[in-house]
């Protein structure tokens, strides 16, 4: 019977709450698939900064080190918020993390059940069956990482501040390998999105893309799109995308604008995936829901703990290759919630259930 060695970084507000309910799901499932589990609590985020004076304390990426893979909650709220940007939860527990690990490709589904459209901003008529498509983001690189990044005050007393887009061709070249592994479980169809009409590294951004499909992939259909019209694509139709790559900081900003048209970001996980192999062989990899620490809700046990469960389901298939006990998971969130047991984020003014009957309704249907 394999054991699952991970590392749980719960963090803050409805972080532990959901966490707690995605590792009950995970407990049944591991009874019913016949594996078992050792996971490692460590802190992170606020909780790093309160207990050991930094967001992501060394023990708790000792803990990560040694685990096959990281659950993740998520981290900040208004109790740091007065920190300075660079110390703050977010970005001092997640950004170090991916580089860290190497954690370049980001995979963020995008799904929205067709019984749930009326959650969506987008005119019902325009998604009837939903929404079912997948951002793969870049992770490690561009503007979010590239040297310089400062701030100096010039000779004439103005001030100026630089961040750097910088890309490599094989940095290019492993996420659309990545891309192209997804596309290829899905509709055969990657949308590459750039800003190759201004920007040199999308220029080699499209090449590069274009090149590694035509040797590897020419099994899969692909397109390239301006990131401004893609951004104007996601909103009027969003379906003509199936899976669309795109580099760091486009990834980020389209990835927002897919959550809020798929209508709950209690809804929605994420795969962080690493070069490196865990233990098992498999890619060592980063799972945490879409949706944020929510600091208005937290402790009133009414969060929603789907996506957090859901990250649960893409942690079994990328990090240990259990891609039945995936699918179940994902199917038991989508029979629970389709079959009317909601959290509020999703029941439309109906009646609606807290964060643990929620997980109930989800145990029951696995
Ligand atoms: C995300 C977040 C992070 C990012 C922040 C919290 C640093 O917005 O994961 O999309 O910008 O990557
Ligand atoms: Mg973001």
């Amino acid at each position: 019977m394999p054991t699952l060695k991970f590392a749980v970084l719960a963090g803050d507000y409805i972080g532990p709450e959901v966490m707690t309910e995605a590792l009950r799901v995970l407990a049944h499932v591991a009874k019913l698939e016949g594996f078992t589990t050792e996971a490692k609590a460590a802190d992170v985020g606020g909780a790093g900064i309160d207990n050991h004076g930094k967001a992501l304390p060394d023990s708790t990426l000792r803990t990560c080190e040694e685990s096959d893979a990281i659950l993740f909650g998520s981290v900040g709220g208004p109790k740091w918020e007065k920190l300075p940007p660079k110390e703050q939860p977010e970005r001092a527990a997640l950004l170090p993390l991916r580089k860290h690990f190497t954690l370049f490709a980001n995979i963020r589904p995008g799904l929205l059940y067709k019984e749930l459209t009326a959650a969506s901003p987008i005119k019902t008529e325009r998604i009837p069956d939903g929404i079912d498509i997948v951002c793969i983001r870049e992770l490690t690189g561009g503007l979010y990482f590239g040297k310089p990044k400062e701030t100096t005050t010039l000779p004439d007393g103005d001030i100026q501040a630089v961040d750097t887009m910088i890309y490599r061709k094989s940095e290019i070249e492993r996420i659309t390998a990545t891309a192209v592994a997804t596309a290829r479980t899905r509709k055969k169809k990657l949308c590459s999105i750039d800003k190759a009409n201004v920007l040199e590294t999308s220029v080699l951004w499209r090449k590069t893309v274009t090149e590694y499909m035509a040797k590897n992939a020419p099994d899969i259909e692909l397109s390239h799109m301006y990131v401004d019209n893609a951004a104007m694509q996601l909103v009027r139709a969003p379906n003509q995308f199936d899976v669309f790559v795109s580099e760091n900081m486009f990834g980020d900003i389209l990835s927002d604008e897919m959550a809020v048209i798929c209508g709950s970001l209690g809804m929605l996980s994420s795969a962080s995936i690493g070069t490196g192999k865990n233990s098992v062989g498999l890619p060592f990899g980063l799972y945490e829901p879409a949706g944020g620490t929510a600091p208005d809700i937290a402790g009133k046990g009414i969060a929603n703990p789907c996506a957090q469960v859901l990250s649960v389901a893409l942690m079994l298939r990328h990090s240990f290759g259990l891609e039945k006990a995936a699918a179940r998971i994902e199917a038991a969130v989508k029979k629970a919630v389709t079959g009317g047991t909601r959290t509020s984020d999703i029941s439309f003014g109906g009646a609606s259930v807290g964060t643990k009957a929620m997980a109930d309704a989800i145990i029951s249907a696995l």
